[in-house]
């Protein structure tokens, strides 16, 4: 099934500019994570039933260097550091999954960095029921 996109730079942003400049993004841009432990990014997100989704993080990271971030959904860890690792260069997109348990309408999806190098450059969230 087709999945939902929610765009990074539409999203609440603690910590973290939007941005342009590396061409292959969607929409009008991505969330550059301030280098800080703390950063997040928070998408407000729709259910239309409550069970298991997967939550595709599409990101990019230049660097060799992991930035692992928390997946928080609705207040709570899902998946602790998990990994957004080196993409090559910051044009080159990859997605990161993960697993997730959402209740039927309004849900929250944080993924909060937990490095000093902050997270990644955060793309959209696509949602697969
Ligand atoms: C570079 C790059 C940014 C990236 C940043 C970082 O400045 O151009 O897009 O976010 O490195 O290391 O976080």
């Amino acid at each position: 099934p087709t999945g939902t996109r929610y765009e990074a730079e539409n999203a609440t942003i603690v910590r973290g500019v939007v941005e342009s400049n590396h061409a292959g993004h969607t929409g009008t841009g991505f969330v550059n994570y301030d280098n800080a432990v703390g950063s997040y990014v928070e998408f407000t997100i729709t259910a239309a039933n409550a069970g298991t989704a997967t939550l595709a993080f599409r990101f990019a990271n230049g660097t060799t260097t992991n930035r692992p971030m928390d997946i928080v959904v609705n207040g709570t860890v899902i998946a602790a550091g998990k990994a957004f690792n080196g993409t090559g260069a910051w044009t080159t997109w990859q997605t990161a999954t993960v697993s997730a348990q959402l209740n039927a309408g309004a849900n929250t999806v944080r993924a909060t960095a937990t490095t000093a190098n902050g997270g990644p450059n955060l793309d959209h969230l696509e949602v697969t029921a």
